[in-house]
């Protein structure tokens, strides 16, 4: 993983605090989050402060601080969603997996994300579970939904 991880900050070296975003996004995408460890590597090579670093990551929505659960769940909150009670839907989610947008269950089985249009307007409001989607969903739906990602783990973990 640290070769990875060095690899990608390589490509970056003389990176600044202004351009950091897509050496973050370069590493979110190979790991999957921003770890602490990735962070601090940033910091020894770059020479940048790690509080500069966590600034410039914490500042942007997309940026994860936690890995993803086995069940990695999107949540559409673009404006057809919006209006079809997405922001609702992510309340019953937070609810009912007790953790906010952006982390991941202390058992590492859910991971919830809030993102803007998915492309799937037509048929929101729309969540995506690993890679797949359920559309039309309900407040009322939620726990049912949730439930479902551990009976039918064999759809979901093979879209992964
Ligand atoms: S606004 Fe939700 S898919 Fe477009």
């Amino acid at each position: 993983m640290s070769e990875i991880l060095d690899e990608v900050i390589r490509r970056y070296i003389n990176t600044k605090r202004d351009s950091l975003l897509p050496l973050l996004q370069e590493i979110q995408n190979e790991l999957g989050y921003l770890s602490e460890e990735s962070i601090n590597r940033i910091g020894q090579m770059t020479g940048l402060p790690t509080s500069k670093i966590y600034g410039v990551a914490t500042f942007y929505d997309q940026f994860r601080f936690e890995p993803r659960g086995r069940f990695h769940i999107t949540v559409c909150h673009g404006t057809a969603c919006h209006v079809n009670a997405s922001q609702q839907i992510i309340q019953e989610l937070e609810r009912v997996l007790k953790i906010k947008a952006g982390q991941t269950t202390r058992d590492g089985t859910y991971s919830l994300e809030v993102v803007d249009c998915m492309g799937a307007c037509a048929i929101g409001p729309v969540i995506n579970i690993n890679g797949k989607y359920v559309h039309g969903v309900e407040v009322q739906k939620v726990k049912e939904i949730i439930d479902s990602c551990i009976s039918n783990s064999s759809v979901y973990e093979s879209s992964r």
